[in-house]
């Protein structure tokens, strides 16, 4: 499976350093507005640069996103209109309904698939079973650092109370994993974001209440090095993804 990246930052750099290199996964292709990125990275991996993302879709099998959710509108679709499959990190790109129907008729109409990796949070696999039954009730509760934020604050504040659709769109670089939630349940959960001078790491409090009863999760993020609104274990998340798409057997929902 050959593979590009569209996006060149913090997700890919772990990514990229952390993947086992395999014969079956060959990350070829680098693309970034922003060159100097790309380049870096494809000095690390051996790979080649594109300057047209056009030129990426033709010689893949996968794009991996992990740029902007503004990327995900512009040039996810004609992805998967060569019916290539991609994997998606701005996950908050896909609340909406426009977009989300748009890029899901085109994928029935091409058989490309669309891959999202449970990111920074646990229970996902949970959720997805839960949803064959009836979920009443979903509350992500996250506490972020000051610094992921690019804040300054010595006291605890409450810096949004909502449904995941608005909390995608206040915060586009942060909240990913509502997104997801949001995918996995069916339904526009419930939201509420902190920063917490007192903490250096992302948390997601994670609450599922439905037929089947109760999923109650904590995943305490450590921040990747260059980027800290995003968390380390996002990135492994589409690791393990991309090696599952491989692999002979398939674990969990
Ligand atoms: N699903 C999850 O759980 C999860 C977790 C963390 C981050 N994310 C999301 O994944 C994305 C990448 O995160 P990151 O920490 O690697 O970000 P980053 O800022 O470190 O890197 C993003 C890179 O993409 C490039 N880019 C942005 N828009 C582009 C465009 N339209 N065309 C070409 N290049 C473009 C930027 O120049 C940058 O090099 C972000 O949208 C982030 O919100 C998702």
């Amino acid at each position: 499976m050959i593979v590009g990246i569209l996006g060149c930052g913090a997700i890919a750099n772990v990514l990229i350093r952390k993947i086992e290199n395999k014969e079956e996964i060959l990350i070829k292709y680098f693309y970034d507005r922003d060159i100097e990125k790309a380049e870096n990275l494809a000095r690390v991996s051996n790979g080649t640069v594109v300057l047209d993302f056009q030129d990426m879709v033709d010689n893949v099998d996968l794009v991996l996103e992990s740029a902007s959710q503004s990327s995900v509108k512009e040039l996810i679709p004609q992805v998967l209109k060569k019916g290539k499959d991609v994997i998606i990190m701005s996950v908050g790109a896909l609340l909406d309904n426009d977009f989300w129907n748009e890029i899901n008729n085109i994928s029935k109409k091409t058989g490309s698939k669309i891959h999202i990796p449970s990111g920074a949070i646990a229970g996902l696999d949970a959720i997805k079973a839960g949803s064959v039954g009836e979920i009443k009730k979903v509350l992500l509760t996250t506490r972020k650092s000051p610094s992921s934020l690019g804040m300054n604050i010595i006291e605890e504040e409450i810096l949004f109370v909502g449904k995941a659709s608005e909390a995608v769109k206040r915060f586009p670089l942060n909240i990913n994993v509502a997104a997801t939630l949001s995918i996995a349940s069916n339904l526009d959960i419930d939201v509420k974001i902190l920063v917490d001078p007192k903490v250096d790491r992302n948390i997601h409090q994670v609450l599922v209440e439905g037929d089947f009863g109760r999923v109650i999760t904590e995943t305490e993020n450590l921040p990747c090095e260059s980027n800290p609104k995003t968390s380390i274990l996002a990135a492994y998340s589409a690791i393990q993804l991309l090696n599952g798409l491989i692999e002979p057997f398939n674990l969990g929902t």
